[in-house]
């Protein structure tokens, strides 16, 4: 979809359709007023004689209105004016989608952006960019290995938010280039994660790496195989990669845009391809799903990417531990010992925790960056969706005010996560007879446990790890990745990109 903005009066559009808000109790926005008057009182009588209530979600397509220049309006629902949440926003922007895309326009002009969102802070550029989102969401299809597309007779081409005067247009162009940036990102994890994992393998993943590398300034990508990996002592990570044939990589992304003396912040993705989990090998019921066990990755992958479209002055670096987790007849066995590049031994109680055993190492290869804080992301614990289901992601970090960004970043764009503590106390559940430590945690607390691993190699600077079992895929009808936590992870660095232009 092509974006941009316009100031301009509703009734003089001269498109295929022109959106207006309604909110509950009929009360019109400011455009639907305009067009009200324009049109002496054509709305406000369908509003009297109760064809459109503004309640959220009911939705009236009007055509040929007098003395209006557009074929169509669309009247949007949006609810209580003064209750409308970030969350409500986003529903609002693909209710108005859907009706849309059977409408038969291609070309619309939105008044949402009048809308009032609660929270100070939910500026025009926040609109602009969450519509984006939204819409982008609502549209996407994956439907790359279907040999009949199912494309929309007349889809939807071009979108034009209004902005109020033409001091806006500015901060409008630039909200919309962040906002397709961050969307394009999402489509590209969403489309990552949504390959099945006989296409989708770790080295199909080194060479999406080495695409991004072609197509974008300041990006450098070098993949570490497995002869590499062997001389820098990472037996944790190869000791998961030798139960499968697909042979296993480090994929590190710099993006270097920003100053030289400006510490990288560095994003290590989980990219098991597929976890089938080993000779602790996984029930049959829903192990399709386990392609999704590279989301973190994608999410890296993604991020990177609008950065890079974006061209901001930041320094970030990806890396990515990819293999594929398998039963082989060389594989790993419960109660095999491996050493880690740190040093440290590991008891591999269970094959099925492969994450922090590939996380560990690259985490551990993170300190040459001297890092300014590591993020990293996985689908680590299926506990962590009993925790928390499927709206936050889980975050537990060795540094509050880390934490702290992260919370908020996820707030502000509506991807968000929820700290869960590290407590020291945990730690013993990792205690292992034979090894340094056990790469399970026993009973309770999965989720925590998994991350009181991580922390072990993790103590030489600020780190947050995210856990996103919960988020990055839906199940079900509706199956498929979401391109979860990318609005978070951009989020995050544009409020430190901020945060360091004012230093
Ligand atoms: N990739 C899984 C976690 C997972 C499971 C995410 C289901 C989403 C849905 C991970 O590798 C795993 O298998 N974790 C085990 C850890 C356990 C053996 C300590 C789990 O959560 O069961
Ligand atoms: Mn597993
Ligand atoms: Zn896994």
């Amino acid at each position: 979809m092509e974006y941009s903005v316009k100031s301009g009066h509703p009734e003089k559009q001269r498109i295929g359709c022109v959106v207006v808000a309604v909110y509950a109790s009929r009360k019109l926005s400011p455009s639907a007023k305009i067009i009200d008057q324009a049109s002496h009182g054509y709305i406000s009588n369908l509003v009297r004689r109760g064809e459109m209530e503004g309640d959220l979600g009911n939705t009236l397509l009007l055509h040929n209105i007098d003395n209006t220049l557009c074929d169509r309006i669309l009247l949007v629902g949006c609810g209580k004016e003064k209750e409308i949440t970030t969350h409500i926003f986003n529903k609002i922007n693909r209710i108005m989608v859907k009706k849309l895309n059977a409408s038969g326009a291609t070309e619309i002009a939105s008044y949402l952006t009048e809308i009032p969102v609660r929270h100070k802070d939910r500026d025009l550029n926040w609109k602009i960019r969450q519509s984006i989102t939204a819409i982008d969401e609502a549209l996407y299809h994956f439907n790359q290995l279907k040999s009949e597309k199912q494309e929309p007779r007349r889809p939807l081409r071009k979108f034009i938010f209004s902005v109020s005067g033409r001091g806006q247009l500015m901060q409008g162009e630039i909200a919309v280039r962040q906002g397709m940036a961050i969307s394009d990102g999402i489509h590209l994890a969403k489309d990552m994660g949504n390959l099945p994992a006989n296409i989708c393998t770790p080295t199909y993943l080194a060479k999406f790496a080495n695409k991004l590398d072609t197509q974008h300034d300041h990006f450098k990508t070098t993949v570490l195989e497995e002869d590499d990996m062997e001389k820098l002592g990472m037996g944790a990570l190869l000791s998961v990669s030798r139960g499968s044939r697909e042979a296993g990589k480090l994929i590190v992304m710099e993006y270097s845009n920003g100053d030289e003396d400006q510490k990288p912040v560095v994003l290590v993705g989980k990219g098991v391809t597929f976890d089938s989990g080993g000779i602790s090998l996984k029930p049959g019921a829903s192990m399709d799903e386990m392609k999704y066990d590279m989301c973190g990755a994608a999410s890296v992958f993604g991020t990177l990417s609008a950065c890079a479209e974006l061209q901001l002055p930041v320094n970030i670096i990806g890396i990515v531990p990819t293999v594929e987790n398998m039963p082989d007849g060389i594989a790993s066995k419960p109660g095999d010992i491996v050493t880690s590049m740190s040093g440290q031994s590991i008891e591999i109680l269970n094959t099925d925790a492969e994450g922090r055993l590939i996380l560990c190492d690259a985490l551990t290869y993170a300190e040459k960056f001297e890092p300014d804080v590591v993020i990293d992301i996985a689908t680590l614990t299926g506990a962590c969706i009993v925790a928390l289901g499927a709206h936050p992601a889980g975050l537990m970090s060795n540094h509050n005010p880390l934490a702290n960004d992260l919370l908020s970043a996820g707030k502000r764009c509506g991807d968000r996560c929820w700290q869960l503590p590290l407590w020291d106390d945990y730690q013993e559940q990792l205690d292992s007879n034979f090894a340094d430590m056990a790469n399970i945690g026993g009973k309770g607390a999965g989720t925590i446990t998994a991350a009181c691993f991580l922390s072990r190699f993790t103590k030489k600077y600020r780190w947050a790890h995210l856990d996103i079992a919960g988020v990055a895929w839906k199940s079900g009808k509706e199956k498929g990745a979401t391109g979860r936590p990318v609005s978070l992870l951009t989020q995050y660095i544009l409020d430190r990109l901020e945060e360091w232009q004012s230093a």
